[in-house]
């Protein structure tokens, strides 16, 4: 059994009916725009790091653009994936009180070739139904502050990664300690829908977690389970005599949250056509042995092609240096 079976058979049991979509989508993009939270708004109040297809944009609109037609590129493997998935970005912040800001890099389970970016998956057990046009959503939310807002959201979750193996150790919070494999973040989002809403004022309240496995009467509609984690690389802040000399750990999100707690992410549908719906009725499963995508009915291409997949920042603002402020204060 490799790792992925024994994942898998511990999310849904032996013999569950499931699909599991896993795959890489390359970074597109780092820049401080957000369509869904701030739409419009150049530059956006922090920094992000995004994946997916290259229709991303200053303000999505579903109804002006149909992004899963207007891309002509995805950083993802499967090629009919045009949608986008983003997050906050880690910076390390010097003993002078200047910032770092710190890189993803390829997951080490299968796809080290990625030029940084996200593993993908969309899990299922039993029928769901794919998201349609225009669907997107938040889960997370930068202004917790403590670790029961935290875990309203179940696993958006750290592991200081010992090795590319590692799949230990999940916490809310920063790790802190130093993590000779960097820093793994994870983002899960709900699998229930309320069947009507491509979106709601706060991004969230149109989807909704299973209770008892079951969806809850306001959100009838079993969706796929979008997941999603980034190798954050740390290594090259390993060193103790960088760190804060009061015992504190070092890292802080882009929106100024040194606790981690505030860990959330977005994601806007762009699958094209009924693909996803296929692959999720096909029952898909990864092949990680061979690094197959092993799901016929997807179109794919090789990593080093979705690498090449990128959009130019719209912001012009040193992001490399050791910088002063956070981009935009880090406010949230
Ligand atoms: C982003 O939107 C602007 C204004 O609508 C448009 O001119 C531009 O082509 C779009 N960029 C992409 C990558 O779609
Ligand atoms: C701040 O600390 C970093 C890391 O030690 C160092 O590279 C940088 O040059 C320092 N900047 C200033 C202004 O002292």
């Amino acid at each position: 059994m490799n790792w992925f079976t024994l994942l898998s058979t511990l999310a849904f049991g032996p013999g569950a009916l499931a699909a599991q979509l896993r795959f890489s989508c390359s970074q597109l993009l780092v820049d401080r725009i957000d369509p869904l939270v701030n739409p419009g708004q150049v530059p956006s109040p922090h920094l992000h790091q995004i994946v997916g297809g290259n229709a991303f944009n200053v303000t999505m609109d579903h109804n002006a653009v149909d992004i899963s037609q207007a891309a002509t590129c995805t950083s993802c493997q499967f090629t009919e994936d045009f949608s986008n998935y983003w997050t906050a970005v880690l910076f390390f912040r010097a003993r002078n009180g200047t910032y770092k800001r710190v890189n993803t890099f390829g997951n080490g389970l299968g796809y080290s070739a990625a030029n940084g970016g996200q593993t993908v998956y969309y899990l299922s057990s039993g029928k769901v139904t794919a998201f349609k046009p225009g669907f997107r959503m938040v889960v997370g939310n930068p202004a917790y502050k403590t670790e029961a807002e935290a875990r309203k959201n179940p696993a958006l979750q750290f592991t200081c990664l010992a090795s590319p193996m590692t799949r230990s150790g999940y916490r809310y919070s920063f790790p802190t300690t130093t993590c000779a494999g960097g820093i793994m973040v994870t983002v899960r989002f709900p699998t229930c829908w309320d069947g009507v809403n491509l979106d709601s004022p706060d991004h969230q309240s149109h989807v909704a977690y299973p209770v008892n496995r079951n969806c809850p009467s306001t959100h009838p509609v079993r969706v796929p389970e979008v997941f999603y984690e980034t190798y954050w690389d740390t290594r090259p802040f390993n060193d103790k005599n960088l760190w804060p000399t009061d015992g504190s750990q070092p890292f802080v999100w882009s929106f100024g949250d040194a606790t981690g707690y505030g860990n959330h992410g977005d994601y806007i549908f762009g699958w094209r056509g009924d693909a996803l719906q296929r692959a999720m009725d096909a029952n898909c499963q990864s092949d990680l042995i061979q690094d197959r995508l092993n799901c016929p009915t997807l179109k794919s291409q090789a990593i080093t092609q979705a690498n090449r997949c990128s959009i130019q920042r719209r912001v012009k603002e040193d992001l490399d240096g050791w910088l002063k402020e956070l981009p935009g204060s880090g406010m949230k």
